[in-house]
C-alpha cells in the first residue's frame, strides 16, 4: 500500500505531494500506556505473522522474511518459548527464551560451563512507539520466571548495545566479549541464584 504524505514544494517551486510505502508507524500512534495495561502471552503461530506485520516496519524485505522464519521456529520448537506483550489486540514487543542455546563460536569453556544450566534470551524487541514505559522490562522478567520454572540456574543473552539496561535494571554482568564481523557484542548474564 502506498500513501500520500504532506504537502510539499518541489526545487522547481511547483507543489508536489509525496508518495511512499505505508509503514504501521502510519497507524501506531506513538501512545502512553497504562503500567501493566498490556498482557504478556506465550505465542503460538496464529501470532507470528501480526507480530511481523506489527513489528517489521524498519525492516527491508530480507530481513523481514529472515525474522519471520525465526519467530515462526520459535513457536513450533519444544525447548523455547515466544512471549509476546500485547495491548488492544496490538503486538507491543517480544522475547524468546531457549532452554539450552549454542554458545557464540570461540567461547571460551571455562565461560561455556558456568552457564551450563542457564537459559538463554534472544531477539528482545518493542516496538519505537511503545519503549520506555516498562514493556521491555516485563518481556524479559517473564523470559527469566520461564527460565526458572524450567528448573534453569541463569540467564545469559549477547547484546550489542544494551548492555547497561541489562545491568543496571536486571542485575546482569558481562561475561564475554565477542567479534562479529567488526561489530563488537557482549554477552551479558546473571545466575538466579
Ligand atoms: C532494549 C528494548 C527491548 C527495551 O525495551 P523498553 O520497552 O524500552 O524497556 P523498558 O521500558 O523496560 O526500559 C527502558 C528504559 O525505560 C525506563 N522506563 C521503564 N518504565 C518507564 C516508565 N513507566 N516511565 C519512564 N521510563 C520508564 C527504564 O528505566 C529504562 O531506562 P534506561 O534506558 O535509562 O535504562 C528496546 O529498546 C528495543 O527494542 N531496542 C531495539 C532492540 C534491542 O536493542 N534489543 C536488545 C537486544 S539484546
Amino acid at each position: 500500500m502506498i500513501i500520500a504524505t504532506e504537502f510539499s514544494w518541489n526545487q522547481n517551486g511547483n507543489p508536489f505531494i509525496p508518495i511512499r510505502s505505508f509503514t504501521m508507524q502510519d497507524i501506531l500512534l506513538p501512545g502512553r500506556l497504562v503500567k501493566d495495561s498490556w498482557e504478556l502471552k506465550v505465542a503460538t503461530e496464529l501470532d507470528v505473522d501480526p507480530a511481523v506485520e506489527e513489528l517489521s516496519d524498519q525492516m527491508n524485505d530480507r530481513q523481514r522474511a529472515a525474522f519471520k522464519d525465526k519467530l515462526q521456529r520459535y513457536v513450533r520448537k519444544s525447548d523455547r518459548e515466544l512471549i509476546v506483550a500485547v495491548h488492544g489486540g496490538q503486538t507491543l514487543g517480544l522475547v524468546c527464551v531457549i532452554e539450552q542455546a549454542q554458545f557464540p563460536p570461540r567461547f571460551p569453556e571455562q565461560k561455556a560451563s558456568h552457564l551450563r544450566n542457564f537459559a538463554c534470551g534472544t531477539q528482545v524487541l518493542v516496538h519505537p512507539s511503545f519503549r520506555k514505559q516498562g514493556v521491555g522490562g516485563s518481556l524479559l522478567a517473564r523470559a527469566e520466571h520461564w527460565a526458572h520454572e524450567q528448573g534453569l540456574t541463569g540467564f545469559w543473552i549477547v547484546t550489542h548495545r544494551k548492555a547497561d539496561w541489562y545491568k543496571t535494571h536486571f542485575g546482569y554482568q558481562e561475561i564475554h566479549r565477542i567479534d562479529e564481523k567488526g561489530v563488537e557484542k557482549i554477552l551479558m548474564a546473571k545466575s538466579f541464584e
